[in-house]
């Protein structure tokens, strides 16, 4: 389900995240299922844990014998034999340690990449309207600080897991088959020892969600200040920005702190338990075995098992604390994964062929959230294909918002919209995407040449072909003008470019693909005046044949059109040819006034 809270504000954050969430059986069994091509390679790394356990346990067992026979029985061929073994348990178990990290990281970081490209490419999917709620610095968290946390319990956790449970069950079936009554001895202070876990558990709980938290709140922070940093400097917001991320870093230090602190009490107290645990075998293992009821060996062996007994204990209680943070995360990483992936996903059964490029609206309304304003009303409109529409309207009439209604980023709240006389929602959206070019108002550039930013519809098309929209639309030779030419790199989001140029690359990679419909908002809003006239020029060609809606504020650019369309308040209150709208008096011609005056000069 699409967790739907606040339309306009942050996703709101699972309620259940933290209440035991670890034991989210559903989210641990997707994850798994995230491993079940590596099963085999994981049994392996299984079968090694248990070998890297027996032989953890042979050792004080391997000292009774010794002591109890070897040495007590002066049995020297014995002692050796002990030896011998005793070398082979640690040969062994070193080998097998070495198989069971190389094996558990093997596949850890094979489910860690494939639950990061899952998660990549379900975020390419989601609906534009997920974005807007969801801030960036949130969602790189995720794959970033989440993903490492889930990758501590993949290759430490569930080795840990397994290894030290194991071997504290061994160790207290071993110490009650020896002697049970010393072995009850030194469970004495088990009381304590599952009090003081059950306390630092529930402490830790709470401080390691605040943990997670509060690393999430500094990258978001970070991100927000880098992709704004022009602002903040030009604003001189710098000292502002700095406080506001100090005060982020300084809520994470004491969050981390928190934790230390559970940690810095309880583990020394674990400690601490285990020399009364081995004061009291001695006193009452020594005394029986002064009396003649029990050998030295088991004495010797027990206080070795004490160590099997207690490490698993800390280890086990600190693996708590990673539980916690990958349950914390693993159920993040799950409400992106549930997200649905929006109408972007959902394939219409229509491909679009080689489409015609009529465009209509019915009674089409629109809001961006459920209790947000509409922003269009009651559109209705039709386009034939193959005609050439421009809209103008003031700023936030909702120009913008319809172009992005014809590309689907956003559904209609009611009516509906189609093309060539079918419902938009029943066409396969990436093909019928493929026919439609789009100049959006703020153009985006990826990292790499002018060239690739052009053919980014088809990377594999060749030089000529990608050269060609900008010789067609005659502007080829201000990319040539470029300082590498077409091979020009224009870094992150294109800002080695003018924002004219950016445009023009954005222009240029819109007709590249030879769309039926055009869909240009605010194209050549940057461009020079001299430029733009070029475009204008070899536009009424491009466009022949083609359905476009141009969106533009300059009229001077509109009055070639077939058709006008004056949007004011989400509402098309004007339709018409240039010379009817002039002669009819209305909005379009007071606009266009308007703008001839603020050319002329005051009259
Ligand atoms: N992502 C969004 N979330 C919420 N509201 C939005 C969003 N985008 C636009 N709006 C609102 O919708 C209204 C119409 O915006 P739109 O971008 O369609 O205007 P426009 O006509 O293109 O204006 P301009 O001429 O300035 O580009 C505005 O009032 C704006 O505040
Ligand atoms: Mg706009």
């Amino acid at each position: 389900m699409t967790p739907r809270g606040d339309p306009r504000g942050e996703l709101p954050e699972d309620p259940r995240s933290g209440l035991r969430v670890w034991l989210n059986r559903r989210h641990v069994l997707r994850l798994a299922a995230f491993g079940w091509a590596y099963r085999w390679q994981a049994l392996g790394s299984m079968v090694a844990m248990l070998a890297v356990t027996a032989t953890g346990l042979t050792g004080p067992y391997l000292l009774r014998l010794a002591i109890d026979k070897g040495i007590a029985g002066k049995d020297l061929s014995y002692l050796g034999w002990v030896a011998a073994l005793y070398l082979l348990a640690g040969m062994l178990g070193a080998v097998f340690h070495g198989v069971q990290t190389y094996g558990v990281n093997w596949v850890g970081q094979r489910v860690i990449r494939d639950l990061r490209d899952r998660l990549f490419r379900h975020l390419t999917s989601l609906d534009i309207d997920y974005y807007s709620r969801q801030r960036a610095g949130w969602i790189i968290s995720r794959l970033t600080n989440d993903i490492e946390a889930l990758e501590t319990l993949l290759v430490d956790g569930v080795a840990q897991l397994v290894v030290n449970s194991l071997t504290l069950t061994g160790a207290v079936i071993i110490l009650f088959g020896m002697d049970w009554r010393l072995a009850v001895v030194t469970m004495a202070v088990m009381p304590v020892l599952l009090l003081g876990t059950a306390v630092f558990r529930v402490k830790a709980q709470k401080a390691y969600r605040r943990v997670r938290s509060a690393v999430a709140d500094v990258t978001v922070s970070l991100q927000e200040s880098l992709s704004g940093i022009r602002v903040i400097q030009a604003f001189r917001r710098e000292e502002r920005n700095m406080q506001a991320f100090s005060a982020v870093n300084d809520v994470n230090r004491k969050a981390n702190l928190d934790t230390v602190y559970l940690s810095g009490v309880y583990f020394p107290s674990v400690e601490f338990l285990s020399a009364v645990s081995t004061g009291l075998i001695l006193l009452y293992g020594g005394s029986r075995v002064a009396d003649g009821d029990l050998t030295v060996g088991i004495l010797a062996a027990f206080i070795g098992y004490l160590s099997s007994f207690f490490d698993p204990v800390e280890s086990l209680s600190e693996l708590y604390n990673t539980l916690q943070s990958s349950g914390a995360a693993l159920e993040k990483i799950m409400s992106v994964l549930d997200t649905e992936p929006g109408d972007a996903e959902l394939l219409g059964a229509l491909t679009a062929g080689g489409i015609a490029g009529a465009l209509a609206c019915e009674d089409v309304s629109f809001s961006y959230g459920a209790d947000s304003e509409e922003v269009l009303d009651g559109v209705t409109l039709s386009i034939p294909a193959g005609q050439r529409v421009s809209l103008v309207g003031p700023t936030g009439a909702g120009k913008s918002t319809l172009a992005k209604l014809f590309l689907r980023f956003y559904q209609p709240t009611s009516g509906r919209i189609t093309v060539d006389g079918a419902d938009l929602r029943d066409y396969d959206i990436r093909d019928y995407r493929r026919h439609v070019g789009y100049v959006p108002q703020e153009p985006y550039l990826f990292t790499g040449s002018v060239l690739d930013n052009i053919r980014l519809a088809d990377p594999q098309a060749d030089r000529a072909e990608a050269e060609r929209p900008a010789l067609e639309l005659g502007v080829h030779d201000l990319f040539l003008a470029l300082p590498a030419g077409y091979d020009t790199e224009v870094r992150e989001r294109g800002l080695a470019l003018s924002a004219g140029e950016r445009q023009l690359v954005s222009f240029a990679r819109a007709f590249f693909a030879k769309p039926a419909v055009l869909i240009l908002d605010e194209a050549t809003s940057s461009v020079d005046p001299g430029t733009e006239y070029r475009i204008e020029a070899a536009l009424s060609r491009l466009l022949e044949g083609r359905t476009s809606l141009v969106i533009a504020h300059r009229l001077s650019t509109v009055e070639n059109s077939d058709r006008i369309l004056v949007m004011e308040d989400g509402r098309i209150v004007e339709d018409g040819d240039h010379h009817s709208l002039l002669a009819a008096g209305g909005p379009y011609a007071r606009l266009y006034r308007s703008q001839l005056r603020s050319v002329e000069g005051p009259a």
